[in-house]
């Protein structure tokens, strides 16, 4: 067995550990970052698939995260913007399409009505949301214990305002049933962005993307990091005591003065830890799941809907794929379109086999696109629920009232154990930009602790 010493040794070679182990090794610290898979990137993934090339996890980038945005510049990666011309399109309850431009779905005037009331109370109580600490708000336990779909039916009766203005925080983002998280969960997604209006608005929160893939951002940074990364290496069991740590891999051992775990949360009690966790850990951990969403990918060989005068972008919270963009690839002559399958309809997709499967997200593009959306040149769904080393997408959240009980305890480390996920990340939360700032605060606090 390969037995090592560092000083600080990091699970997970997402963008939260190889940011850590960057940040750490330019402080003087030596690491070693062990990584479950044969690559690295976790939940941001770049690949080719049937000649196309696609972001199977991450991708999009929004002009308010800093830490990814300052990330990209530094790496020297460049960036464009998701094509947005033309109309959007909106399917409402009778499956009646309906073309717009901005972010104002076209409901009819009452229901807009209460929208836009909704939507002006939720900014006002996400301006009191602190990102970093939302338990903290002197409603938080109030608004902790009523979910989501349960405030949004106590405002109003009109159940396609409901509907709409669950989608921002739900489908979209948290990808649980909305009955089954939180108001304040819902507040603290969109205080990460700023505002609710910020994370309705497509057009600001899907932004822009990085030429080539946003794996580069890991790829660059493992690169930095040349033979500290172990790629293949499960963590088993980890040995603390307030002094060090050993961390048992398949093939490897390290033994390190700390910690970090930079995997999601939802996997960390695939680990054994020797003493157990303390007691408070133990229970918050089992509050934290993942959310489910089914990305897919279909490319065409040209963006049709640009001819019908059509952005590629489209709604519907009564459709299978609740939302599509267009996500053509930077100087592509092809065309590529993206939709979202998400929580009970991405559990019932896979209820079905692999072709009718494939005919009924087809058959939802085509309600947006037309016919042409059913003949797709490739065809792709990135499933993160059966990937091992994550299981769900896009990232994990807490159960009803778990977050104003255990949020304050998220980022504490326990002894020299040290945690950093974009799950825990408040601003920039569930984002590549809260894993860029989880990997730097990590490092930062075990940098001061090791100087003190
Ligand atoms: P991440 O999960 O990436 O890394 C953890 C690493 O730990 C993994 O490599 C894993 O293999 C490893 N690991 C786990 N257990 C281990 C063990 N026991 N031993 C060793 N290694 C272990 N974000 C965004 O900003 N814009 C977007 O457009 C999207 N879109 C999107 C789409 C899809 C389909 C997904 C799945 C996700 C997104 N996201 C996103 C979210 C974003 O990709 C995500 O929040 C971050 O990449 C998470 O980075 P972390 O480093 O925190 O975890």
């Amino acid at each position: 067995m390969n037995e090592i010493t560092r000083d600080v040794v990091i699970v997970g070679a997402g963008a939260a550990g190889l940011t850590a182990a960057n940040e750490l090794k330019r402080a003087g610290l030596s690491v070693a970052v062990l990584e479950a898979r044969d690559r690295v990137g976790g939940r941001l993934w770049t690949d080719v698939i049937d000649g196309a090339m696609l972001e199977i996890g991450g991708q999009w980038i929004s002009p308010d995260q800093e830490a990814l945005t300052e990330t990209i510049a530094e790496l020297g990666l460049q960036t464009f913007s998701r094509h947005r011309d033309g109309d959007s399109v909106y399917i409402g309850p009778d499956g009646t399409l309906s073309r717009f431009t901005g972010d104002v779905f076209p409901v009819a005037p009452e229901t807009e009505r209460v929208i836009a009331e909704i939507t002006e109370r939720l900014d006002a109580m996400v301006a009191e949301i602190d990102p970093d600490r939302p338990w903290a708000h002197e409603k938080a336990a109030q608004w902790d214990t009523i979910s989501w779909d349960a405030w949004l039916r106590s405002q109003t009766d009109d159940d396609e305002a409901v509907r709409n203005l669950a989608f921002a925080t739900g489908s979209a983002m948290l990808t649980k049933p909305t009955h089954a998280f939180s108001l304040l969960q819902s507040l603290l997604m969109a205080a990460s962005a700023g505002s609710y209006s910020n994370l309705v608005d497509a057009d600001f929160i899907l932004d822009k993307r990085v030429v080539g893939g946003l794996q580069q951002v890991p790829l660059l940074l493992a690169e930095r990091l040349g033979d500290d990364v172990f790629l293949g290496q499960p963590v088993r069991t980890i040995e603390h005591t307030d002094t060090g740590v050993t961390a048992i891999a398949e093939g490897m051992t390290v033994r390190a003065r700390y910690a970090v775990l930079a995997l999601a949360p939802n996997l960390y009690d695939r680990i054994s830890y020797v003493p157990p966790m303390p007691r408070l850990r133990h229970q918050l951990h089992q509050h934290l799941s993942m959310g489910f969403v089914v990305k897919v990918h279909a490319v065409y060989d040209r963006p049709f809907w640009r001819d019908q005068g059509l952005s590629g972008t489209a709604f519907s919270p009564y459709e299978l794929s609740h939302e599509a963009y267009d996500n053509t690839n930077h100087g592509d002559e092809r065309g590529t379109l993206v939709g979202f399958v998400s929580d009970r309809n991405a559990d019932d997709v896979f209820r079905v086999s692999a072709q009718e499967r494939k005919e009924r997200i087809l058959e939802s593009l085509s309600h947006y696109f037309g016919p042409e959306a059913k003949n797709p040149i490739v065809y792709y769904e990135s499933d993160w629920g059966s990937e091992e080393w994550t299981r769900g997408a896009y990232a994990a959240s807490f159960d009803l009232g778990g977050l104003h009980r255990y949020g304050a305890d998220l980022r504490e480390p326990v002894g020299p154990i040290h945690f950093a996920a974009s799950d825990l990340a408040g601003a920039g939360y569930q984002h590549v930009d809260g894993a860029i700032r989880m990997g730097r605060l990590a490092a930062a606090n075990i940098v001061a602790e090791a100087r003190a």
